[in-house]
């Protein structure tokens, strides 16, 4: 029988690739810079499978493409890159990589957090601009983390991470999530309230919500300005989740202390964004997940959906398990 055909749209690691020989007839888009969208449509309209990165969009045309599609395994947690319905309407499976990357994700914004708060980039320029001349009081002053109160905006497995990382700096921890999660009240005290009760109270606003059409610029020039005057916007899950000229508008006028990102409205952010301009905004290039262990667990899950999915089996981190019983 032949093997299913699957294309993979960038060279993940060996962790997942090395699972496909033997099981599907694969191609990889070798190039260091993501697939064209003519020749992401051309290569998918053939193929069974699809592995697919955050960059590439899978959307009605392109699954209008490709007859044969079954399973669409996106390599990331997130996966507002697909258009879930339409893949659904079609009975394609939908999978992403949700866990591996829970540790990682917190751990960066929690970097975020603490190198926001204590200037370490702006301070590291300083130094090597030379303009470090003498030791005094009130050099490079920065916020506090320790025993501040943290905002966590979607208390998911990363909002859960980071929550608990918190505990550890003696964290007054407030959430804001659909439903309740009584385990983080009874073990770390957090407290869910409403969205503005989060803006107004929190020093640090720590951003874990998928990109939905009802997250899309939540954090908008109104929640901007009811935010603290002193408060830091850290966001690690989705660029369009924050208006970003608002957000350039409360960092340069103080409206807020200040912010860090990993994402942008769009990636790569140009360097003309004004906001990479600014002293009090840390920004980084979308390493989230970006450490060895996450991206070989990331690949894996990649490739194991992808298999289960061509093999009939069930994969194990389904996205729209209505294809299966529709
Ligand atoms: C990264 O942004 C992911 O969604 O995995
Ligand atoms: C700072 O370096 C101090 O010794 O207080």
């Amino acid at each position: 029988m032949a093997l299913p055909k699957v294309y993979v749209t960038r060279r993940i690691q060996e962790t997942g690739l090395g699972l496909l020989p033997g099981r599907v007839e694969f191609r990889v888009w070798e190039k260091d810079y993501p697939i064209e969208r003519e020749r992401l449509l051309e290569e998918a309209a053939h193929v069974d499978g699809l592995i697919t990165m955050l960059s590439d969009r899978v959307d009605e045309e392109l699954l209008d493409r490709c007859p044969r599609l079954k399973v669409v395994s996106n390599y990331a947690v997130g996966f507002d890159n697909i258009d879930v319905p339409a893949a659904t309407r079609r009975g394609i499976l939908v999978t992403n990589t949700p866990d591996v990357l829970t540790e990682a994700t917190a751990d960066l914004a929690f970097t975020l957090m603490l190198a926001a708060a204590r200037r370490v980039v702006e301070s590291s320029a300083f130094l090597r601009s030379g303009e470090w001349t003498t030791w005094k009081p009130d050099l490079l002053l920065g916020a506090d983390v320790f025993g501040a109160t943290l905002g966590v905006a979607g208390m998911g497995k990363i909002g859960q991470a980071v929550a608990r990382r918190a505990k550890g700096f003696s964290m007054n921890i407030l959430y804001y999530n659909g439903t309740p999660r009584p385990d983080m009240e009874l073990q770390l005290g957090a407290r869910k309230v409403p969205f503005d009760e989060l803006l107004r109270e929190s020093d640090f606003i720590t951003i874990h919500l998928p990109l939905t059409e009802g997250t899309r610029g939540l954090f908008d020039e109104r929640a901007l300005r009811a935010m603290k005057r002193t408060a830091i916007l850290v966001n690690t899950a989705r660029g369009p989740i924050v208006d970003q000229d608002a957000l350039y508008t409360a960092c340069s006028e103080h409206w807020i202390g200040g912010a860090g990102l990993d994402v942008f409205e769009k990636e790569p952010v140009p360097l003309d964004e004004p906001l990479l301009t600014l002293p009090n905004v840390t920004t980084l290039p979308h390493i989230g997940s970006a450490t060895v262990r996450s991206r070989e667990g990331m690949a894996r899950k990649a490739a194991e959906n992808l298999l289960a999915g061509l093999e009939g089996k069930r994969p194990p981190d389904l996205v729209n398990p209505e294809v299966l019983t529709q």
